[in-house]
């Protein structure tokens, strides 16, 4: 169909709703709302780690893959930052007690089927993350780094940093064409777009148990 609205356009219209869920979630309001104590954010980067192994494992693959090939830029891998955060919150130990929610890792389970076996649909759960984490993710960081006393732009929020991309709003302009560009047909495209709505729910079921974790402390 010649007149068919391009694919950036489909995607956050067919996720907003989902995004808007995610962003009011009780985890995220608690949290970015001052309720719950630092151990929650320790307990969120965590879960991110597990996350992030998983979208980051295979990118020597993926990026001769001609579909997800353009969407694996250096410039965005997190799993280093997150490591460097995790080393700050908690210790040099942070991977030994370190476990992923039932939630987190049957997300990263799935990200790491598609990785394998759908590129396609892993471009779903890439933009899921990472246009996230370049938008919505900057006011994470603002609102950790006042809340917990954490050095600006530094250790401890180093995975909201993104010194490699240069100026984001561009990046998102590029990401968007790169979206725009894939060629799929009717059948895949209503597919990858199934498969951003469920990277959006999997993101929200790791907050609701994330959020069964940390009941918000009640004001005295
Ligand atoms: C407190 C939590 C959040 C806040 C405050 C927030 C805020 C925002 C804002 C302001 C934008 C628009 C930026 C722009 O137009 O360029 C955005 C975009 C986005 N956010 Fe969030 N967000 C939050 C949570 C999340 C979560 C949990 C996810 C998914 C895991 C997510 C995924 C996205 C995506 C994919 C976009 C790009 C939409 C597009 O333009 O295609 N966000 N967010």
């Amino acid at each position: 169909m010649s007149d068919t609205i391009p694919f950036s356009t489909a995607i956050r219209t067919a996720t907003e709703e989902q995004h808007t869920e995610a962003e009011n979630s009780r985890f995220m309001s608690d949290m970015l709302g001052g309720a719950l104590g630092v151990d929650s954010y320790h307990r969120y980067t965590g879960q991110l780690w597990f996350i992030y192994r998983a979208l980051e494992g295979r990118w020597n693959h993926l990026s001769d893959d001609p579909v997800a090939g353009p969407f694996i830029r250096p410039e965005l891998a997190r799993t280093a930052e997150l490591e460097r955060d995790l080393i700050h919150l908690i210790g040099p130990a942070w991977r030994e007690d370190l476990q992923p929610l039932p939630a987190t890792a049957a997300y990263a389970a799935r990200i790491v089927e598609c990785a394998h076996q759908w590129p396609a649909g892993y471009i779903a759960h890439h933009y899921t993350r990472y246009l996230g984490d370049l938008s919505g993710g900057q006011v994470i960081r603002g609102t950790a780094e006042k809340l917990w006393n954490l050095p600006h732009r530094g250790d401890g929020v180093r995975f909201y940093v993104f010194d490699a991309v240069g100026n984001p709003a561009a990046f998102k302009r590029e990401y968007r064409a790169l979206l725009d560009q894939l060629p799929f047909d009717e059948l895949e495209r209503r597919r990858v777009l199934d498969e951003g709505k469920r990277a959006f729910a999997m993101n929200t079921a790791v907050f609701e148990e994330l959020a069964a974790e940390f009941p918000a402390r009640r004001p005295s």
